[in-house]
């Protein structure tokens, strides 16, 4: 399966998700692949991170990517792994559309703040296009991150979401918690961490059991 990391603001989580997504999937053994498809390397230099921590045992690789080529090179190199994860910036770049396009899942983190918010439209329409040029329909899930710890303060974005199918928005809201940061710094998932924050780690199950699941999906077919 090949996920990629989308949306068009910047600052969403998408390298935080992007790597939790990719070390959660690696842990039982699976083959993956994380594609840096942003100019900027957070996911490079998470991984370099990583890397240092763990002695260089970081559990998948890391290649990047950029531009219209990445459809073709992620093409090529997609029988070799069981998952790809595609981590892009936040803006509506040659990058961005050829991950969407090669992708057979987008993962759209949300902050459920009004300047976020403001941005659906433009991204619905992005997506419009997207899916209009595919064969296959893209599979798309959207969800809060760094959302409130109180959850009537994510209500309105939570709406606003839901209303638009297109996004497939999922009710695993991952909230804002210093455990990213924090374990991100060392290159590390919260999962891997010595004591975690398992408020952290049953909400970073709970959304890929469900996108990795196709609840969603099955959901709708039955
Ligand atoms: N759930 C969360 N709780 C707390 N901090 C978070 C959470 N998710 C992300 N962050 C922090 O927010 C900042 C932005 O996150 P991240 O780099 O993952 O976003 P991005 O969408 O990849 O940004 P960019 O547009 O720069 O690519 C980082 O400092 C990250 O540690
Ligand atoms: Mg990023």
């Amino acid at each position: 399966m090949i996920y990629t990391l989308s949306g068009i603001k910047g600052g969403s989580g998408r390298s935080t998700i992007a790597e939790h997504l990719t070390v959660w999937l690696a842990k039982s053994g699976a083959d993956i692949l994380l594609v840096d498809a942003d100019e900027q390397g957070t996911a490079s230099d998470f991984t370099a991170w990583r890397e240092h921590t763990l002695d260089g045992n970081v559990g998948y690789t890391l290649v990047q990517l950029i531009g219209a080529n990445l459809r073709k090179q992620v093409e090529t190199m997609k029988p070799k792994y069981d998952h790809i994860v595609i981590d892009t910036g936040g803006r509506d770049t040659t990058s961005q559309r050829a991950a969407l396009i090669v992708a057979d899942v987008a993962l759209i983190p949300i902050q459920p703040r009004s300047h976020d918010v403001w941005t659906l439209s433009k991204l619905t329409e992005m997506l419009g296009e997207i899916q209009a040029s595919r064969l296959e329909p893209l599979t798309v899930y959207s969800f809060l991150n760094r959302a409130d710890i109180t959850s009537a303060d994510n209500r309105e974005a939570a709406e606003a979401l839901s209303s638009m199918a297109e996004l497939g928005f999922v009710p695993h809201a991952v909230k804002n918690r210093k455990a990213y940061p924090n374990a991100g710094a060392k290159g590390l998932a919260v999962f891997e961490i010595e004591s975690p924050d398992q408020k952290a780690v049953s909400e970073i199950d709970a959304l890929f059991n469900h996108i990795t699941h196709g609840s969603l999906i099955s959901t709708t077919e039955a």
